[in-house]
């Protein structure tokens, strides 16, 4: 059997953990001796609102099982308050190994009703708060030469949901943001992945039917969560997807396409004949970087 995966020493921020998924990865991480710093503002599934309790609760949970952990209660959703949540790790445990971007809320309404209130909040809670933890812990996993960072995104933005144009574009944000931080951590053993999970919690409890939402247990996405914040987990870049045992891998490809000499020759027309060509996906391939991509783009020219 493989050793098991251990966190002793280790010191994890999980933003969002007072409920949910995030609270699912604390009680897991918690149990193979990370250090946990619980974070949640406490509000309502729209973003209304705060209450202690949620992390309160969980911390009381994971020092029952014998762990150790933290509340932290601040919203990840301003810069200021966000550097409080990676402070609260600094000050008790003097460290931050691990960072899991979680915390979320949803405004769903189709792009004829949505008011500007309602995108803003999905930006600030999803995408800035994931930007200011990161930027907030990035310093100190830097110093450390240590750190892995798990951010959560969503099918609705990998791949489009009706209903969800803003929480969509912040959850392809944060995939996109996640390639970025890939390339900027590297040098100090900073991976960054992204997470695609599906679970039945009180996000998703009022489109799911109950007997799914039982089906979907946030447990079940946790293992790769824990596995992906692990010293075991070298990859970096990547989006994990994972729900009721299923686990995979998405990644952004790109086809092989079709390559004209001269560049100031290409008509419509041309296009027109190339489609099928410009749009094949056999033989796609994944890039590593925009430099990587603008490299094969750039492949043909004689320079
Ligand atoms: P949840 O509502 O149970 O958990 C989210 C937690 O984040 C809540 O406890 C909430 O109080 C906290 N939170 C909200 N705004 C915050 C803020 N500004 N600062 C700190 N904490 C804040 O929902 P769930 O489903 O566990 O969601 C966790 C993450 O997973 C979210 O980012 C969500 O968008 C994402 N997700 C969930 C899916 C699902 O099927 N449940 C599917 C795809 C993505």
């Amino acid at each position: 059997m493989a050793d098991e995966i251990r966190f002793d020493d280790r010191v994890a921020v999980i933003t969002g953990a007072g409920g949910g998924l995030g609270r699912a990865h604390a009680l897991l991480l918690a149990s193979r001796g990370a250090k946990v710093v619980v974070n949640d503002l406490g509000g309502s599934m729209d973003g209304v609102g705060g209450d202690a309790t949620p992390a309160q609760k969980v911390c009381d949970e994971i020092k029952a099982a014998g762990g150790e952990a933290v509340p932290n209660y601040d919203s990840v959703s301003e810069w200021e308050s966000a550097q409080k949540i990676i402070a609260t790790a600094i000050d008790t445990y003097g460290r931050i190994d691990i960072l899991i971007n979680n915390a979320g809320i949803l405004r769903d309404k189709s792009m004829m009703k949505m008011e500007l209130v309602d995108w803003e909040l999905i930006m600030a809670v999803h995408l800035s708060g994931t930007f200011f933890c990161t930027k907030a812990a990035f310093p100190h996993m830097r110093e450390a030469g240590y750190g892995r960072i798990l951010s959560t995104s969503s099918a609705a933005g990998v791949y489009g949901n009706f209903g969800q144009t803003n929480y969509g574009a912040a959850k392809m944000g944060i995939a996109g943001m996640m390639l970025s931080v890939k390339l900027e951590g590297a040098k100090y053993n900073i991976l960054a992945n992204t997470l695609v999970p599906v679970a039945g919690t009180r996000l998703t409890a009022t489109v799911m039917p109950p007997q799914v939402v039982d089906m979907l247990k946030p447990e079940f996405v946790s293992p790769i969560a824990v596995y992906a914040v692990s010293e075991a987990c070298v990859d970096s870049g990547k989006i994990f997807v994972a729900g009721a045992g299923y686990f995979s891998r998405a990644a952004m490809v790109e086809g092989p396409g079709v390559f004209f000499d001269d560049p100031a020759a290409v008509t419509p027309d041309d296009i027109a004949a190339k489609w099928a060509d410009i749009t094949k996906l056999e033989g796609a391939v994944e890039y590593d970087s925009a430099t990587a991509q603008t490299g094969h783009s750039l492949s043909h020219l004689k320079m």
